[in-house]
């Protein structure tokens, strides 16, 4: 948590129940936070704190009571609990995360996000897609790439070399200002990846994902936005976590996709699917993540 009720007496107690909570005493937490909110009850944070304690102490019907209170304070739910809520079985099924809340995430993480994810979990998505391309189109150089959701930039850096023109979009400032310091880029864009697409029609003969899709539950948008936004011939290279249902949102707020509804929705969007396979870009507690790494062409 970063921000503060701006009532110190608040703040102290929030801190110590806190403490009790890292003790194990979530019972003495909860009654703490409650406590606290009597003194600050519009404060979002502090309900999505007293939230997660009564979800950790097993109260998940009083949890999900305070998760729908916390998004009464912060519609734009910057802190995620709609995800939350879903994962819980509270909501119908979530297409897509809050972008205030996805912003937020990535802004607090871009300073350690290439040690995190290229040491730490072993990501690779960015050198398979790169892979995929050079052995589909050995000797071809693209024109104009846009790559989305571009974060600190290591998917740009692994495709700098193929393309005349480079540009990113990302909703968080901080990975944006993160990739300008790679100084790969010819443009970056803070914005969501469907505004972006959608400013552009028939722009791009390369738009890449990397990692990305896992944010969006429902891929229909984006697909079409895509293929507005691609030239002929142009491709579009991307890398989804796998699972079996069309989408779904798991407990690490991330989406997976099926291998069937990847294929239903490039075809509903008419492009045509060049290569799909099981793959894997990361790690999560030393074990591979399945994913899936597809490759796909608008047709000429
Ligand atoms: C896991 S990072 C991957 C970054 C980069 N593609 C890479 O391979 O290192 C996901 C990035 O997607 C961005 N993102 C997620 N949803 C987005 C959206 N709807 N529009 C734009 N950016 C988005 C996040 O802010 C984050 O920087």
């Amino acid at each position: 948590m970063t921000s503060t009720s701006d009532n110190s007496t608040a703040d102290r107690r929030t801190d110590m129940a806190m403490q009790l909570r890292a003790r194990g005493d979530v019972e003495a937490a909860i009654d703490l936070m409650q406590q606290t909110l009597e003194l600050v009850p519009n404060w979002p944070e502090g309900r999505f704190i007293l939230a997660n304690m009564e979800l950790e102490a097993g109260q998940t019907e009083t949890g999900i009571g305070t998760l729908r209170a916390y998004l009464l304070l912060d519609p734009a739910d910057s802190l995620g609990a709609s995800a939350k809520l879903a994962t819980l079985g509270a909501t119908a099924d979530t297409h897509d995360l809050p972008s205030a809340y996805v912003e937020r995430l990535f802004d607090q993480y871009a300073p350690r996000f290439d040690k995190a994810l290229v040491d730490g979990l072993k990501y690779s998505a960015p050198q398979q897609i790169r892979t995929a391309i050079d052995t589909h189109f050995p000797q071809r150089r693209f024109d104009r790439a846009l790559d989305l959701g571009c974060g600190t930039g290591l998917m740009g850096a692994a495709i700098r070399d193929i393309t005349t023109k480079l540009e990113g979009v990302d909703l968080s400032a901080g990975m944006l200002t993160a990739a300008k310091r790679k100084n790969v880029y010819d443009n970056l864009d803070h914005a969501s990846l469907l505004d972006a697409l959608r400013a552009h029609a028939s722009t791009y003969d390369l738009v890449l994902a990397a990692d990305v899709l896992v944010y969006v539950g429902n891929l229909a948008h984006v697909m079409s936005a895509t293929e507005h936004a691609m030239t002929k011939s142009g491709l579009f290279v991307f890398s989804v976590q796998a699972g079996d249902a069309d989408f779904r949102l798991g407990p690490d707020q991330r989406f997976s996709h099926s291998e069937a509804y990847i294929r239903a929705s490039l075809c509903s969007a008419r492009l045509s699917l060049i290569q799909i396979t099981n793959s894997s870009f990361r790690q999560e507690r030393n074990t591979d993540v399945p994913g899936l790494l597809v490759v796909a062409a608008k047709p000429t």
